[in-house]
């Protein structure tokens, strides 16, 4: 009997995605354009998020076929029939997956390969802009600036210490620390839109793409640079006492914790900075760039380290803007809710 409604179940969960998978190839198909990246339109982004199941597997790829948009649709739905069967023999193999039926679709990138990733979609991928101000500074005025400014400014006496001119290391280590502030922000901020019924003004969102974004750097660094035992243990130490610092900090004072994020990544720009100029002196081997950062800052498949210690730069001048911003709605008076959250800003 059990058999029988499990068969049942099944045939019908294969109906609904089938039927499903067709729909989004439509909206999928009347996108496209002929050669750039196939990026979904916004809408069909949050259709993608939210059925995630019937996600169809086209969205990033390119078109230059002549073919008329019924013959795409066509040759589409087969694709994503033999798709569908081709992730449910993965997912045969997988069988506590292939119950609830929550596989992740094949993707493919432009030039048709498999997307490799599960940490991150294509959707989330994006070319860093590179023509943002670095040498921007938030000139201490207050007491409180000059609090932030000399508490990052004495922070940074014992890593210059104990990493010296180890840029590499140095990168990596100071990624774990940096993808902890947002996160926290964005945990509180979730928390207080529970309990004040709320919108948050897109702010939680903000803060947790900026977490992400700086595991994001964390996960590209350690490609590079393997950590050791000892550092291992320092990373877990420090966590444990920076997160429940910060937590308190931005508990008892927003704006302080965000100047403080604001002014560590004005730091974290002069490290880079540092970082490149061992680069082209020939320092630090130019290395070819991983894998894991071509794709998500879609940059050439020859790019080397270089290239992608010059987009991670740039994201923290991004970072750097959002918390002295964050910061500035605080000291005057309002609510980070009240400004427009810099969502996708990076
Ligand atoms: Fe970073
Ligand atoms: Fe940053």
């Amino acid at each position: 009997m059990n058999r029988v409604l499990l068969t049942a179940r099944s045939m019908i969960r294969r109906s609904l995605l089938l039927q499903t998978l067709t729909r989004n190839i439509t909206i999928s198909s009347s996108s496209s354009s002929s050669s750039a990246i196939v990026r979904p339109p916004s809408e069909t982004i949050l259709l993608e998020h939210s059925r995630y199941y019937f996600l169809s597997n086209r969205y990033f790829s390119s078109s230059s076929s002549s073919s008329s948009v019924a013959d795409q649709k066509k040759e589409s739905k087969e694709e994503n029939k033999s798709s569908v069967i081709s992730n449910d023999a993965k997912v045969a193999k997988a069988a506590v997956s292939s119950y609830w039926g929550v596989s992740r679709p094949s993707l493919t990138k432009e030039d048709g390969t498999e997307w490799p990733w599960n940490c991150f979609m294509p959707w989330e991928t994006y070319r860093a802009d590179l023509s943002i101000d670095l040498n921007k500074h938030h000139v201490p005025k207050t007491f409180l600036d000059k609090f932030a400014y000399r508490t990052v400014k004495i922070l940074r006496i014992p890593t210059d210490i104990f990493f010296q001119r180890r840029y590499g290391c140095r990168a990596m280590m100071l990624e774990t620390v940096a993808a902890v502030p947002g996160m926290v922000g964005g945990m509180l901020l979730h928390l207080r839109s529970l309990r004040r019924f709320q919108q948050s003004g897109g702010w939680i969102k903000a803060l947790l793409e900026e977490a992400e974004n700086e595991r994001m750097h964390l996960m590209t660094m350690v490609e590079l640079v393997k950590p050791k035992w000892y550092e291992r243990a320092l990373v877990l130490t420090v966590q444990g006492v920076f997160f429940n610092a910060f937590f308190v900090l931005y508990v008892l004072s927003p704006k302080l914790a965000h100047r403080i994020v604001g002014y560590l990544e004005e730091e974290a720009i002069h490290s880079y900075t540092e970082y490149l100029k061992d680069i082209e002196s020939g320092a630090i081997e130019n290395v070819p760039a991983p894998a894991i950062a071509i794709d998500y800052w879609r940059l050439p498949k020859d790019a080397t380290l270089k290239d992608v210690v010059i987009v991670i730069r740039a994201d923290e001048a991004h970072h750097r803007d959002v918390n002295h911003f964050a910061s500035d709605i605080h000291f005057q008076g309002k609510e980070l809710r009240e400004a427009p959250a810099p969502l996708g800003y990076h």
